[in-house]
């Protein structure tokens, strides 16, 4: 049933997504998002390569490689309509796979403090490696029913803080999106429920933690060909909750 909804949401994104723009990225769907930056607009060639370029015909902003790409919300800012989220940390969901070559992604989550963050240095769950079903555009879902805060901080009802998903595409470069949130008591009525609608595993997307090893000695080791990747992605198949 979960899969089923998340299908047709799914499409009616790509609806949205084919009337205005070629290239798509990540969407939080739980606890929401700072707005629909899933756009491409202006050209390379105009902004001479830069990833956010002002065009001074149109007096405004171009994003010609794409919205998500630029750090550290995905070009937007930050948002008024904040979404309550529990002090003790609370889930996380969302669709990675908006967006040609995310058969695999390395996932972060972090978080900034305060009405306008400094800084999106706090990193709330180990990095993992999200595996896809294909390299093409994809619907589907995952969850974290429990994100806790970053160690040895601790909020009150009402401070303001942002989410921060990062997406890192199999080249390397990162997708970031965000969601402004306002604390709230643990249980308080004003947190969206968390249900099987909202937060859910789909079965084609699977996990797996990350380790570093131990040094490479030499930067020789460094120069051999992509698919000896220093960074092993152990596949150990952390969930099969699926629905
Ligand atoms: C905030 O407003 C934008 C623009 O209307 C909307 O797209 C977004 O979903 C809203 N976010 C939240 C968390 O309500
Ligand atoms: C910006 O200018 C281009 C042509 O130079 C036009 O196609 C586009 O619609 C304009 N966008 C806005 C928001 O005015
Ligand atoms: C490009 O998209 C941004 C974000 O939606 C918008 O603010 C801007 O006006 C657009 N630029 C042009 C030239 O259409
Ligand atoms: C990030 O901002 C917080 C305030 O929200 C500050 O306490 C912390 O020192 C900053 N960290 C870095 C690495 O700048
Ligand atoms: C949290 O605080 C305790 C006590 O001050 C300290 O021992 C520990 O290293 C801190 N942990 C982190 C992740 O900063
Ligand atoms: C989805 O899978 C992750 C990784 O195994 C797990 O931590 C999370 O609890 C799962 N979400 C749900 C809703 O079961």
């Amino acid at each position: 049933m979960a899969l089923r909804q998340s299908l047709s949401r799914w499409a009616a994104w790509m609806v949205l997504l084919c009337l205005g723009v070629a290239h798509a990225h990540t969407v939080i769907t739980y606890p929401g998002y700072r707005g629909n930056n899933l756009l491409t607009n202006g050209s390379i060639a105009a902004a001479d390569g830069l990833g956010v370029a002002y065009d001074s015909k149109n007096g405004s902003l171009v994003y010609p490689y794409g919205m998500e790409w630029i750090y550290p919300c995905g070009g937007m800012p930050t948002s008024t309509n904040r979404t309550y989220w529990p002090v003790g940390g609370g889930a996380l969901s969302m669709q990675p796979g908006w967006f040609p070559g995310h058969e695999t992604a390395l996932i972060y989550v972090n978080l900034g403090f305060g009405e306008v963050p400094e800084n999106m240095s706090h990193p709330v769950v180990s990095p993992f490696q999200i595996t896809g079903p294909s390299n093409n555009p994809y619907p589907g879902t995952f969850c974290l029913p429990q994100v806790p805060l970053p160690a040895n901080i601790s909020v009150s009802p009402g401070d303001l803080a942002t989410i921060q998903v990062v997406e890192i595409a199999k080249h390397g470069a990162a997708l970031y999106n965000c969601v402004d949130i306002i604390f709230a008591a643990n249980g308080d009525s004003k947190i969206a429920e968390v249900n099987t609608d909202n937060c859910f595993n789909s079965s084609d997307i699977s996990f797996q933690y990350m380790y570093t090893t131990s040094g490479i000695g030499s930067g020789a080791a460094m120069l051999k060909a992509p698919q000896h990747t220093l960074l092993v992605v152990v596949p150990l198949l952390l969930a099969a909750a699926f629905m």
